[in-house]
């Protein structure tokens, strides 16, 4: 009977209404914090604020990171976020490339649009846009999305049909990817592959770590486990995403007086929720203004690989971008560098290392209305997701367990 599930929830209930996860980019190297004191009282007692953790990836690839920083990272105090520094060379300009597409794409004509949709994967494969609830209960047509199955092993077709065979209530996992024709967007496949890759080897890396926690503070920890989970996952999913410049998505005098959303509710773009996988990399959000660097491509079939668009210092709202909850209640807002990925937990790696790691509630502020009016926001979310039938715990594998959260919610 429940054969409805849904890898991001298109629902009304606001913890898991949508899930997606944000960075935010200032200035390089500059991993700050501000604790939003007004979101609730912080009395200024002595409990110990959480911070960013920040790694390099030579630590995490020769297993130096000590366990008390991971602890930090994602233990039961903890932002439930890491950040990765020192990435390969090439991760900046992928970046550049990647969010620049994200521009282009969510600018092509309706009907290309359209064709890229896929509503047998509930709008969770391709592009999607205003098929999300948001809270206020409007279609949420703030973002454009697009989905891709980005673990490199879902390529295998066999693999895929006996998955889809054995899964048939879980498209969302499970649809082949859509990709926007060559002549349409030149390049975008290639360079969104290269970065997905590069983001899930990080991640793996990460997960070893992990693991190396697990394995000395839980009993009976199975070794390697969560980097197995990681690794072999055909259900990883990659979100780029697209935030409309807001003087395209204000709504037409319906008597909101010009007041943006974000000034009425804190967590407008996308409500507060828990990311439900093992891991989600994030890279830092790019801001174009559209205005002035129009995301428009050369002539049809040109096959011309489009520029990448000039990306803002800075962005036009500081207020906006990804916070977090900690246990505490504390909201604090994280600014993930240029160049830098950031990791945070879901609720599988909760239950994966029993509660010793913490997913953490999480949200995205948008910009006020008046400020950057033809600033696009770019980013990408890479979900690092157990495979379905992979063992979350004793007695439930990642299939059971996901259906469960989303029973939970109704
Ligand atoms: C902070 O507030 C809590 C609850 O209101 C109180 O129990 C605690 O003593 C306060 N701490 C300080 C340092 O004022
Ligand atoms: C594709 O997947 C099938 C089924 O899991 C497996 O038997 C086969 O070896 C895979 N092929 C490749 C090229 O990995
Ligand atoms: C503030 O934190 C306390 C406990 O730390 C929590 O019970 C309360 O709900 C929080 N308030 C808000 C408005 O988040």
């Amino acid at each position: 009977m429940f054969c409805w599930i849904s890898w991001i929830f298109i629902s009304s209930v606001p913890s898991l209404s949508s899930w997606l996860n944000e960075g935010f980019s200032f200035r390089a190297q500059d991993v700050s914090l501000t604790l939003n004191m007004a979101a609730n009282g912080t009395n200024g007692s002595t409990a110990a604020k959480a911070q960013v953790v920040t790694v390099s990836l030579e630590e995490l690839r020769e297993g130096t990171v000590p366990l008390s920083a991971l602890e930090d990272a994602f233990g039961p105090t903890s932002l439930g976020i890491i950040v990765v520094k020192d990435l390969p060379s090439k991760f900046a300009n992928l970046r550049h490339r990647l969010l620049s597409y994200s521009s282009y794409l969510a600018n092509l004509p309706q009907g290309e649009l359209a064709k890229l949709e896929s509503p047998g994967s509930k709008y969770l494969v391709g592009w999607s846009c205003g098929k999300e609830t948001l809270k206020s209960g409007h279609y949420d047509t703030l973002k454009g999305s697009y989905y891709v199955n980005c673990a490199p092993g879902f390529e295998n077709v066999t693999l895929q049909a006996r998955v889809r065979e054995q899964f048939p209530c879980f498209p969302e996992y499970t649809a082949p990817n859509i990709w926007p024709p060559g002549d349409i967007l030149p390049g975008f496949e290639v360079t969104f592959r290269e970065l997905c890759e590069l983001i899930i080897d990080t991640a793996v890396l990460v997960a070893r770590a992990c693991d190396c926690f697990a394995e000395t503070n839980i009993d009976g920890y199975e070794k390697g486990y969560l980097e197995h989970v990681v690794r072999t996952s055909v259900a990883s999913k990659a979100r780029l995403l697209h935030y409309f410049p807001a003087a395209q998505t204000q709504p037409q005098a319906d008597g909101a007086e010009g007041k943006s959303a974000a000034e009425e509710d804190e967590d407008d773009w996308c409500a507060t929720h828990l990311d439900h996988g093992c891991l989600t990399g994030l890279t830092s959000a790019m801001f174009v203004d559209e205005a002035t660097a129009p995301p428009r491509l050369k002539g049809s079939s040109s096959n011309e690989i489009p520029e990448p668009l000039p990306e803002l210092p800075s962005p036009p709202d500081p207020r906006a971008g990804l916070y977090i909850r900690s246990r505490a209640g504390e909201v604090t807002q994280v600014k993930i560098p240029r160049d830098c990925l950031a990791f945070q937990t879901g609720e599988a790696l909760q239950v994966i290392t029993r509660g010793k790691f913490r997913a953490v509630p999480h949200f995205v502020r948008g910009a006020a209305a008046d400020k950057g009016a033809m600033v696009a926001r770019n980013t990408l979310a890479v979900f690092t997701q157990p495979n379905l039938w992979e063992k979350v715990d004793e007695r439930r594998d990642f299939a059971t367990f996901a259906r469960e959260i989303v029973e939970k919610n109704h």
